[in-house]
């Protein structure tokens, strides 16, 4: 798990991940502010080698709550900027979530595939053709500017429930035109996406894909699908999956430790593309058993550095990678 890996001009110095986890502190407008910088500036001095910032959105109307923070204004990058700044002269290697919430977003003018809210929310409107468009510039606009931000590693949120994860599930999807119905159609829109983001995101630099692997229900995405569409993904030149699951409606699941693992593990094996692992993960063996047996070449810990921001340099030997600052404390 201390061995670095490299995706294309980017080496990331261990397979630890912070995935993105929202933290509700973004201004109204969706400005980070000293909270963002503190939270992923510990982490980056913790060491963890690829940090995530949280589900940024692309569009107002895309946030999943009044204070998520935003990408969709370049007033937006300088914040983002000074983050990143920080982080990567720690040594981090800095990813950006960029994300829409469709029906699940905050507000009330919710959009999605189709007129279908989600459980005891309210119905969304169904997005047209043009607007679907301008859905896509959107996005491409908020990966401009997480390029100008100095981000190393771009994520496109296409899981839990929202906009792109949305269009994916034939539970969310009823559209009778060409964002609807057979696979290819309700598949469009990701790849639309990630073509959009790649005219402005280098082709030298690693584009990543977070899915649900399973919709937990009948009739929803299942794993068969999530390797079809991780396939299609590194067809059109996607470098990493990250694999999660649920969130489309509410379900009821039986969860562990590493409980996720083995969707990960069937999309790297059978779509042959790197992976990230995530959920219930928390102990260095369990980290160490995931990559070992190149179950995933990546593992996310999401409320362990919640809790503990110096997880890897805890479980690292090497104490030369503690700041020097803290060198008095650092147990012999
Ligand atoms: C406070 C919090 C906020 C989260 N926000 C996001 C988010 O912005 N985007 C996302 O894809 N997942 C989000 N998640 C899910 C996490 O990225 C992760 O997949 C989940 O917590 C499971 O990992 P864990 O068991 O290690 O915490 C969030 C989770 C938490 C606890």
């Amino acid at each position: 798990m201390f061995t670095p890996y490299e995706l294309k001009d980017t080496i990331i110095p261990n397979r630890i991940v912070m995935p993105p986890m929202c933290q509700y502190t973004a201004t109204d407008d969706g400005y980070a502010t000293d909270w963002h910088l503190v939270h992923y500036g510990a982490r980056a001095v913790g060491k963890v080698g690829l940090i995530f910032l949280e589900a940024t959105a692309v569009e107002k109307r895309g946030r999943l709550s009044n204070n998520c923070l935003g990408i969709w204004d370049d007033n937006h990058i300088q914040g983002l900027k000074e983050i990143v700044d920080f982080c990567k002269a720690h040594g981090s290697i800095m990813g950006i979530q960029i994300a829409h919430g469709g029906r699940k977003s905050y507000g009330d003018e919710l959009v999605a595939p189709s007129a279908i809210p989600f459980p005891g929310e309210l119905t969304p409107k169904e997005l047209s053709i043009e607007e679907i468009a301008q859905v896509v510039a959107n996005w491409q606009e908020g990966a401009r500017r997480s390029l100008e931000a100095g981000f190393d590693i771009l994520q496109i949120h296409a899981a839990h429930g929202y906009l792109l994860h949305e269009f994916l599930s034939p539970l969310s999807n009823e559209r009778t035109d060409k964002y609807g119905g057979s696979f290819e159609n309700r598949l469009r829109l990701l790849l639309e996406v990630v073509e959009a983001v790649q005219e402005v995101w280098p082709k030298t630099k690693p584009l990543s894909v977070r899915l649900s692997a399973v919709d937990y229900l009948d009739g929803g995405l299942t794993i068969e699908d999530t390797v079809k569409i991780s396939k299609a993904l590194k067809d059109v030149g996607v470098d990493l999956i990250d694999i999660s699951t649920g969130g489309l409606i509410s379900a009821r699941i039986e969860i562990g430790p590493g409980y996720q693992v083995p969707f990960a593990e069937i999309v790297k094996k059978e779509a042959d593309i790197p992976t990230i692992a995530v959920g219930l993960i928390t102990q260095p063996e369990l980290v160490q058993e995931i990559i070992f047996n190149e179950r995933a070449d990546f593992v996310a810990l999401g409320r362990e550095l919640l809790r503990n921001p110096f997880w890897v340099l805890q479980a690292n030997h090497d104490k030369e990678l503690w700041p020097w600052q803290y060198e008095r404390a650092i147990l012999k």
